[in-house]
């Protein structure tokens, strides 16, 4: 199944709880929420009060993409404010199969996420254990970046990876996904698609519809 999920890190904050309502009736069904910590990334971005706020109002399945350093200080605290997949990053971890098993023992489904150069080999010891893997399409930090080309292989042999393992996880790509190169992802492997620039500047609700159709056409 192929999920699209809005990242509102580029949503317009005045008007954000209007932004995601908007997403939400459009048929999106997962909504992208980014946390920057301004020491695992150059930039600052939210964090719990604005989850929260959020969490009282809609009933997507809130994803939440933690961009931030040493992440275990922080899991409790999310799960708590209305967190269903925490994803963390390889990187940003000393122990991640700890991280992982404090994800899960809050109830929520975990993610790992990996930088643009980082290895797939990261991911032989902890893959049966996760939900999802992010693999990063643009270097963390920013929004409205360029996809980088060298993500098409790496989508294509962690999906070979997962088929030949016999596991169905799921695959999600952040970062420069437009409705013009979005097949590509899709071809790759991947399943969940994350998307800010592209959702959130001009007509939300046509550009989720957009992508949904796109998604419709390629599951055939
Ligand atoms: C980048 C973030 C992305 C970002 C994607 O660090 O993780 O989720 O919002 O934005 P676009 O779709 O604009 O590249
Ligand atoms: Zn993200």
């Amino acid at each position: 199944m192929i999920h699209l999920a809005p990242s509102i890190l580029a949503a317009d904050f005045w008007n954000l709880g209007r932004n995601i309502a908007e997403a939400e009736a459009a048929g999106a069904k997962y909504l992208h929420i980014d946390v920057m910590d301004g020491d695992f990334v150059p930039s600052i971005s939210f964090g719990m009060p604005v989850i929260a706020s959020i969490r009282k109002k809609t009933r997507m399945i809130f994803d939440v993409h933690l961009m931030v350093s040493n992440p275990e200080r922080y899991i409790e605290r999310f799960a708590a404010c209305g967190a269903d997949i925490i994803t963390v990053h390889v990187e940003a971890c000393k122990h991640v199969d700890r991280v992982i098993q404090q994800i899960k023992a809050c109830g929520c489904k975990a993610g790992v996420a990996l930088n643009p150069v980082t290895s797939l080999h990261t991911l032989d010891y902890i893959v049966d254990m996760v939900d999802m893997i992010l693999v990063m399409t643009v270097n963390p930090g920013f929004g409205g970046q360029e996809y980088i080309k060298t993500s098409t292989r790496k989508i294509q042999k962690l999906r070979e990876r997962l088929n030949e393992l016999g596991l169905e996880k799921d695959i999600q790509v952040d970062g420069g996904i437009r409705k013009n190169n979005v097949h590509v992802v899709l071809e790759a492997g991947a399943n969940v698609i994350v998307s800010g620039t592209s959702i959130f500047s001009g007509d939300i609700t046509k550009n989720v519809q957009d992508y949904l159709e796109i998604f419709r056409q390629f599951e055939g």
